[in-house]
């Protein structure tokens, strides 16, 4: 899978791909992340990606030309299944996006900030908006962060064991069950007994169970997409 992400200040996303699994991902070959620097599409000699918006009010808006540039430029090397604008007036991630984002084979997403993006942007070459949530980010880099290690960690063989990221909270629209390991006894504070018995089929309703009664306590509105 391939994710190009364009954005004006692509040292922000220089981190959170370079380590742990997301860069394992990378070595391996199963993912390739490139980062785009809108400057390099920048209009005059000074670069320039924003001006003052039509109309008047505060803010810088994001011009579409060079973004246009950037945007044909990929589109000519590459078809993609989507194209994807973080923006807070998008949908919320959930997990199910995810799993259906994992699936295809190469996306662009772009990151607005300052003001937002000019409106044809979205209108000429946008298929998908998303929002990581109901507040407000500088600039959509760090959503743009989550959202490809939330879709990242799903491509098969990205994580070592194989079979983890089906057991993840909201998989099945439960949370997951709490999970212990070594000491068995910290303190007087022991590990349930289920878990060490070597029993799997109680072991398994046991965590069945908790993460029940977990999405009950925490999440009950989660409950009800389980129940149907
Ligand atoms: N850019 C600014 N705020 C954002 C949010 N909540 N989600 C995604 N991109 C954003």
């Amino acid at each position: 899978m391939r994710i190009d992400i364009i954005s004006a200040v692509p040292q922000l996303l220089e981190s959170p791909f370079s380590h742990s699994i997301m860069k394992r991902a990378q070595d391996k070959g199963l993912l390739e992340v490139a980062t785009h620097n809108l400057r390099d599409y920048g209009m005059n000699k000074y670069n320039q990606i924003d001006d003052y918006q039509f109309g008047g009010g505060a803010g810088m808006v994001m011009m579409i030309e060079p973004i246009a540039k950037m945007i044909e430029k990929l589109k000519a090397e590459r078809e993609y299944d989507e194209i994807i604008y973080m923006t807070p007036d998008g949908e919320t991630l959930n997990q199910q996006m995810c799993n259906q984002l994992s699936l295809g084979g190469n996306l662009m997403i772009l990151c607005g900030h300052y003001k937002g993006i000019d409106e044809r942007v979205r209108e000429l070459f946008i298929t998908k908006e998303i929002s990581i949530g109901d507040y407000v980010l500088s600039g959509g880099e760090l959503g743009a962060a989550i959202l490809v290690d939330a879709i990242g960690r799903l491509i098969p063989g990205v994580l070592g064991d194989e079979t983890s990221a089906l057991f993840d909270s909201f998989q099945d629209n439960l949370l997951a069950p709490p999970v212990y390991t070594r000491p068995s006894d910290y303190k007087g504070h022991k590990v349930p007994e289920i878990l060490l018995s070597g029993h799997q089929k109680k072991i398994d309703e046991w965590r069945e169970d908790q993460a029940i009664k977990r999405t009950q306590e925490r999440r009950p509105d989660l409950l009800k997409n389980w129940e149907e």
